[in-house]
């Protein structure tokens, strides 16, 4: 109990958590999971190997061998990481949606630089603390506290139908109320007491669902377990992010074969992320406009799409004569609102960060929607 308060005390204050530099913490954090891929004596063989099949566009040939994954990892998650910790950290839509309770689906994340990148901008993610109502306020001493309080607070529903009340801390532009709208059954919710049973219905009591917890589900046609499992722990650690906060869900499957467990998925998430995979689906033109309009879809009215992506001519894509950029297919789409767009913006690594390799600088695309 008392090591629960402090890691919570902890992870509410960045400085304490990332010390002096966010950035080269989450550095630290890629390094460190990716610590025996760097004693791998065929890194640098492979990493050379990766970048030709990238150069002829092979993406199967970089992914579907297993021997490349770690490498990738150590050598592209890094900047990406960063990058998104940086983007995330920019926009209030998406902070808003690591203040949880949220799931946040992430197609082709298995390198992990979403879940770490995600992560440490959640650190910065100041949740809505609920306080029960004090149904009786005492007319003496504790009058003047309770309209102090009240002069911060709104009134909201819990989801067992309590009256609650939502109290901000900080980052009061990204204040929400956390009414639930997600299926209490459903797996991304923990109990904050006891652990939900997955398999036994039962008519009892609603459980207590964790107001907070973010879930992350990296998605990927390969299984990155190897990866992204001592990775989610050193994230966890460094960033003191107990499950009660974050949940880790992985679903490997190609994306393109437009499972009902996926479809599934997107129907329960705020947000939805293609971060550096959608101009490769594109390789398949007819599968992924298929793809892009069953999620469409499929998303909740109200939730938020993340594209991210190359703002080269990788992103090209040829229709009959004529070359577009991938998302000009997304921005025309009429159930799609663009909430935010920038066609060509750099991240670029300050030069006093450590990695053991060279960190790459992007050019990307940046697209926010909302399903209307
Ligand atoms: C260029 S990497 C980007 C990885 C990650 N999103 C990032 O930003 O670092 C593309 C990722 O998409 C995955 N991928 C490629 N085709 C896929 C498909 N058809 N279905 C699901 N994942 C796919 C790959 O395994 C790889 O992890």
């Amino acid at each position: 109990m008392e090591d629960k308060k402090k890691a919570t005390a902890i992870a509410n204050d960045p400085r304490k958590v990332f010390g002096r530099s966010p950035d080269q913490h989450i550095l630290n954090v890629v390094r460190e999971s990716c610590q025996e891929a760097f004693n791998l004596p065929s890194f640098e063989t492979t990493l050379q190997t990766i970048k030709s099949h990238f150069f002829d566009r092979n993406y199967d040939a970089v992914f579907q061998n297993p021997e490349h994954l770690p490498v990738y990892s150590a050598r592209y998650a890094p900047s990406r990481a960063l990058c998104y910790y940086h983007l995330f950290m920019a926009h209030p839509i998406l902070m808003k949606t690591l203040e949880g309770p949220s799931t946040i689906l992430c197609i082709g994340s298995g390198a992990g630089s979403e879940l770490v990148g995600i992560s440490a901008a959640m650190v910065h993610a100041n949740p809505v603390v609920k306080v029960k109502k004090v149904k009786k306020v005492s007319t003496k001493a504790g009058k003047g506290e309770a309209e102090e309080m009240a002069k911060d607070t709104k009134d909201t529903k819990d989801t067992n139908g309590a009256e609650e009340t939502t109290t901000t801390l900080g980052m009061e532009n990204l204040a929400v109320s956390v009414e639930s709208t997600q299926d209490p059954s459903s797996p991304t919710e923990a109990s904050e007491i006891t652990p939900v049973p997955t398999t036994t219905k039962t008519k009892a009591k609603k459980p207590k669902v964790n107001k907070h917890q973010v879930t992350i589900v990296m998605q990927d046609y390969v299984n990155w377990s190897p990866i992204l499992e001592p990775m989610e722990a050193v994230v966890r650690s460094r960033m003191v992010l107990g499950p009660e906060r974050l949940q880790c869900e992985t679903e490997v499957g190609n994306v393109l074969d437009l499972s009902e467990g996926l479809l599934e998925r997107v129907a329960k998430a705020d947000l939805i992320t293609f971060m550096f995979v959608l101009n490769e689906l594109f390789q398949d033109k007819k599968r992924t406009m298929l793809l892009v309009a069953k999620i469409v879809a499929a998303m909740p009215s109200g939730a938020h799409m993340l594209v991210v992506d190359s703002a080269g001519s990788f992103s090209n894509l040829k229709v009959g004569e004529r070359t577009y950029m991938v998302y000009m297919l997304l921005d025309h789409l009429k159930s799609l609102e663009v909430v935010y767009q920038d066609d060509s913006t750099w991240y670029r690594c300050p030069p006093s960060l450590t990695y053991p390799l060279k960190l790459e600088n992007m050019r990307h695309f940046v697209r926010i929607y909302k399903k209307l």
